[in-house]
C-alpha cells in the first residue's frame, strides 16, 4: 500500500494538534499572566502586547516550519507555488499591502469598521481522492497560514509600536 497519501491524511491534524499544544505548553505556560493564586490581578497593556507579540512571532515561526517541512516532503517538483497566487480565502479581506500603508491606517478603539468575513470552504479539497489535488490543498492551506500569520505578526508589532511607544520604535 502506498502510505504517503494515507499517512498524510492522518498526520496533519495530529501535527496541528501538536502545534497548538506546544503553543499552550511552551509559551503560555512559561509566561504566567498573573502570579499563581492571585485573585485579582491587572496586567498592563504593555505586558499584554509583549505576550501577544511573542506568541504571534512563535505562531508564524511554526507555520513557516510546517510549510517548509511539507514542501520538502510532499511538494518537490510539483510546481505548486505558482498556483498559490491569490489563492488564500483571506486574500479578499482588505489589509494594508506594506508598512507605509499600515502606518496610515487609522486605529479607533471601540469603533467597529464594516465587518468583512471570509469563509473558508476548502475542507472538501483536503479530502479529494486525487492525491495531487489533495496535496495541493494542504500545501495551499499551509502557505496561507504562513502568509496570514506573518501579516498578523507584523501588524501586531506595528500596533504595539504605535500604542505603547507612540511610534518611537
Ligand atoms: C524558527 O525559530 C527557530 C528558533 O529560533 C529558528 O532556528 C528557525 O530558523 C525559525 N524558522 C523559520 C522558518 O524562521
Amino acid at each position: 500500500m502506498d502510505s504517503k497519501g494515507l499517512s498524510l491524511k492522518g498526520s496533519l491534524p495530529l501535527l496541528l494538534l501538536l502545534v497548538s499544544n506546544l503553543l499552550l505548553c511552551k509559551s503560555v505556560a512559561s509566561l504566567p499572566v498573573c502570579p499563581s493564586g492571585a485573585a485579582n490581578c491587572q496586567v498592563s497593556l504593555r505586558d499584554l502586547f509583549d505576550r501577544a507579540v511573542i506568541l504571534s512571532h512563535y505562531i508564524h515561526n511554526l507555520s513557516s516550519e510546517m510549510f517548509n517541512e511539507f514542501d520538502k516532503r510532499y511538494a518537490q517538483g510539483k510546481g505548486f507555488f505558482t498556483k498559490t497566487i491569490n489563492s488564500c480565502h483571506t486574500s479578499s479581506l482588505p489589509t494594508p499591502d506594506d508598512k507605509e500603508q499600515a502606518q496610515q491606517t487609522k486605529v479607533q478603539p471601540g469603533v467597529k469598521e464594516n465587518e468583512v468575513y471570509s469563509v473558508w470552504s476548502g475542507l472538501p479539497s483536503l479530502q479529494m481522492a486525487d492525491e495531487d489535488t489533495r496535496l495541493f490543498a494542504f500545501y495551499n492551506l499551509l502557505h496561507c497560514l504562513r502568509r496570514d500569520s506573518n501579516k498578523i505578526d507584523n501588524y501586531l508589532k506595528l500596533l504595539k509600536c504605535r500604542l505603547i511607544y507612540n511610534n518611537n520604535c
